[in-house]
């Protein structure tokens, strides 16, 4: 009935990635197909004979909507097989990736809502790397958190990619790669999305352990302890306020073949929970501050997403892992710390944490002999006011850096925006008692948070500052991610690790 050897099968069960290829798919009315339409051209094609009437309804449905005449997708059935048609359209402000992406996050949603044992996505006609795409859009919008809900969500139907059959091989291989890429988010977004009182600085650092040794990759964390005794006292002043004592996390990749000369080491701001301190914060939404170690997971997801594509360039992630809550021994504004490079810092709001541990962080990888420093941190209110939920920023003094990430982000569908690192702000925190203060005050809060970080940069270092306090947590569902973690930031720093390798 069918052509033989027509296209062997990628399956994808949930999260539970198996693929096997095989000579022909035998279509069946208990399947859903899924058929996106790119330039009013089907993305693949069912499997010829019998279903002559479906595959004419397809494209007919196709061009119909090419023309205009349907908005959004359409079901169509003929002969027992059902099918859910879309046309890839335009979107205001999303490139043609990032429309891929989302069309195969929509349609499989919406097939979802159909009774089916199998959903077949049809991608023999269109390149490989789209079909990663496709891959990517559908994971990233089907990922749960789940682990506090009673009742198990339903189970999926079975996910499959038909491709061409003479690009098994190479696109099995693609997507493997991908997939491992996908793993590498979804351990972020579960640590993003934990509650703060479970995932406190020690369980965190637990979690990256097991996650960093696992992928063969070095891990070492410093305690409170030894983070006193060594002089680390951002991270020391900031976790005062909590029993949950803070911890300084390194972990390392350095292959064999790593490109002399350059080290990347990514900086995450590890806040397991962020209260504001005695600074305390208003009580409406301050759950969502359980999502402001979002850097530091991502560092981490990154750092093993770059290990496990094997890329050849030395990478490395310092984690600074506190909690910031009020206690009666917490810091005090007006209380002043000397930073581990020797400047005084004034706290002048102790919800303006995140900078101070940060210092710890950037002095540690200058130390551990940093060529380009990254640090991602959800580290002002600030940033979402300039840039809005969808747009990180970016900053920093090394314009070819900053210029790579923001490429790197257009690839991976992350957008980054570069906002000046004007150093007639630096007077902003200026302070009367220490070398400088850490708030800059009401206006330009996202370049005033990269001047203060600015000053504990290591010397003849190449430093961005990506702030994603907007974008690491969707407060409402939002392109293919559902409401909660993104892990946003950690497909562009895989994208940047690849043109530093290069
Ligand atoms: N973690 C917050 C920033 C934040 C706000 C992240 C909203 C995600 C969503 C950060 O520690 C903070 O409180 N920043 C202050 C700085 C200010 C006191 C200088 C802010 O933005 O208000
Ligand atoms: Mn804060
Ligand atoms: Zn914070």
């Amino acid at each position: 009935m069918f052509h033989d050897g027509y296209k062997p099968l990628y399956f994808v069960t949930m999260r539970n990635w198996t693929w096997k290829s095989v000579d022909a798919i035998d279509p069946s009315t208990s399947d859903v197909f899924v058929v996106l339409g790119l330039e009013g051209l089907p993305s693949g094609e069912l499997p010829g004979g019998s279903s002559a009437i479906f595959r004419h309804k397809i494209k007919a449905s196709l061009e119909l909507q090419a023309l205009g005449e349907i908005k959004g997708f359409e079901w169509v059935e003929a002969e027992g097989f059902r099918a859910l048609v879309q046309a890839v359209g335009e979107k205001p402000g999303l490139d043609f990736s990032e429309r891929l992406r989302l069309a195969a996050a929509e349609a499989i949603k919406a097939t979802e809502q159909r009774k089916c044992d199998r959903i077949v996505l049809l991608a023999d006609q269109i390149p490989e790397a789209k079909v990663a795409l496709l891959l990517e859009g559908w994971w990233l919008s089907s990922y749960r958190f789940n682990s506090w809900k009673s009742k198990p969500s339903p189970k999926s139907p079975d996910f499959v990619v038909a491709v061409n059959h003479e690009k098994a091989e190479e696109i099995g291989e693609i997507l493997n790669h991908l997939v491992s890429v996908l793993e590498c988010t979804d351990w972020v977004r579960n640590a993003v999305n934990e509650p703060g009182s479970i995932l406190i600085p020690q369980v965190l650092a637990d979690r990256m352990e097991t996650f960093t040794q696992a992928n063969e990759l070095s891990w070492k964390a410093h305690g409170r302890h030894a983070l006193e005794r060594d002089g680390y006292h951002g991270l020391v002043t900031v976790g005062k306020g909590s029993d949950h004592e803070p911890i300084l996390g390194v972990a390392r990749y350095k292959p064999e073949n790593a490109k002399p000369g350059v080290h990347l080491v990514l900086v995450g701001k590890g806040v397991t929970f962020d209260t504001g301190g005695i600074s305390i914060k208003p009580a409406d939404r301050m759950w969502e501050m359980k999502n402001d170690m979002a850097g530091a997971a991502t560092a981490i997801g990154a750092l093993v997403a770059i290990a496990k594509a094997k890329l050849p360039v030395e990478v490395s992630a310092v984690v600074c892992l506190a909690e910031n809550r009020p206690g009666n021994r917490s810091v005090l504004p007006g209380d002043v710390f000397r930073a581990k490079n020797g400047t005084t810092v004034m706290v002048d709001n102790t919800d303006a944490e995140g900078r101070l541990i940060l210092t710890d962080g950037l002095w540690e990888a200058g130390d551990l002999g940093a060529t380009h420093i990254v640090d991602l941190a959800t580290l002002t209110g600030a940033v979402i006011r300039a840039l809005g939920p969808s747009i990180a920023g970016v900053l920093g003094d090394d314009e070819s850096l900053v210029e790579m990430i923001r490429l790197s982000g257009a690839i991976a569908g992350e957008k980054f925006w570069p906002l000046p690192l004007d150093a007639e702000y630096r007077s902003k925190l200026d302070d009367s008692v220490a070398d400088l203060k850490n708030s800059g005050g009401p206006e330009a809060g996202v370049i005033t948070a990269a001047l203060f970080l600015k000053e504990f940069v290591p010397a003849n270092t190449a430093w961005a500052h990506l702030d994603i306090a907007g974008t690491a947590f969707a407060t409402k569902s939002w392109k293919y991610y559902g409401e909660g973690a993104t892990a946003f930031g950690l497909r562009t720093l895989l994208e940047l690790a690849k043109r530093l390798a290069a």
